[in-house]
């Protein structure tokens, strides 16, 4: 009996000495410590034998597994290490291969100065309102004092989508959609920077897609001198120091009286060279006083508050700027053209 044992002993111990993997080591676990397996076989003996052995040989049985099993426990060790080894081989990575380069965008010049403007009348406690491109013509020209007739309405200027529906012309319409939610409240200072489309034929200077920035302050005794200061602060923010501005009268259907706005050349401090034609001044915007008659459709009472509003458009800004002579460049998305704002942070 005890040569059963020990042939038993020895094939397992053989077995497990040769199994190369976890997955065949578990085999040998099966074929030897099974329910079905040689040792519990073994047993099947016990019946054969008489009362004096039967103790002995269960204890010798049980030896034989308890060996069995530690041989098992320890090969499985040494089979998780190499093949804990094997797959860290395996996955390896090369962390000293260069890696993919990665191009870094810029930010759209546009965007540049729109967030500088938002920045400059955060700073004056303005807010930032948005506002719909596709929009009501209601507030596109109805609630701006633009009447039925005026050429801007025409299908030539516009890009209607249908009767009372187009894609802005100008972020005034904002203005009129901020002034109708006061329900007449004041004070109000905001600005709504934007992108607005009008039929033009493209070149060097126009664009039939292009952002502005619009302004309204409307309270109580708001002055165009008010107006001034504040253009007079944003010039010398956004063109440098000492910058003077000028007011040439001008018409716009809400505001009264309506102004066109020059700054003093930048480039030649107003002594007059080409990009001023050689007046020393460049025009920057339009803007005046908040028509009364607005202000009334609006729901506000024009005897006990004013307002005043501009409109600036960012290419123009960016153009004077940036020194940029074609205003298509900023919609071509020429990556040679916009890689050169890196440099302005
Ligand atoms: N909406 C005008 C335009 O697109 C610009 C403008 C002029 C806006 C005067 C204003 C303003 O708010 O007061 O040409």
């Amino acid at each position: 009996m005890d040569d059963k044992i020990e042939q038993v002993r020895s094939a397992a111990l053989d077995a497990i000495a040769a199994a190369e993997s976890l997955e065949g080591l578990q085999q040998v676990r099966i074929q030897y410590l099974g329910k079905k397996g040689s040792i519990q076989e073994l047993m099947s003996f016990m019946k054969s034998l008489s009362k004096e052995e039967k103790p002995a040989f269960g204890q010798k049985v049980n030896l034989c597994k308890q060996e069995v099993g530690e041989a098992i426990e320890a090969r499985q060790k040494e089979l998780q290490k190499v093949e804990l080894a094997a797959r860290l081989e395996k996955e390896k990575i090369d962390i000293t291969l260069p890696a993919d380069r990665f191009e870094l965008g810029t930010e759209h010049p546009l965007i540049m100065i729109q967030q500088e403007l938002e920045d400059l009348f955060l700073g004056m406690g303005y807010k930032v309102a948005e506002g719909p491109e596709l929009e009501q013509d209601y507030y596109n020209f109805e609630l701006a004092n633009i009447p039925k007739d005026h050429p801007a309405r025409d299908m030539q200027d516009t890009f209607y989508v249908d009767p009372n529906t187009l894609l802005r012309t100008h972020t005034t319409a904002m203005q009129m959609r901020e002034l109708e939610k006061a329900k007449g409240q004041t004070p109000i200072k905001l600005i709504c920077p934007g992108k607005v489309y009008r039929r033009d034929d493209d070149d060097a200077t126009h664009s039939h897609q292009f952002m502005q920035c619009e302004g309204l302050v409307v309270g109580e005794k708001v002055t165009l001198a008010d107006l001034k200061g504040t253009l007079e602060f944003m010039a010398n923010r956004m063109f440098g120091e000492g910058r003077k501005i000028r007011f040439r009268p001008s018409y716009f259907p809400f505001t009264e009286p309506s102004v066109e706005v020059d700054v003093s050349c930048p480039f030649c401090n107003g002594k007059g060279c080409s990009v001023c034609k050689g007046s020393g001044w460049i025009e920057i915007l339009g803007a005046g006083m908040v028509h009364p008659h607005v202000l009334e459709m609006n729901g506000f009472d024009s005897e006990k508050c004013s307002g005043f509003a501009f409109g600036v458009g960012l290419e123009r800004v960016a153009m004077l700027k940036y020194g940029i002579d074609d205003i298509r460049n900023f919609y071509t998305n020429d990556l040679r053209f916009l890689k050169t704002f890196d440099r302005f942070d």
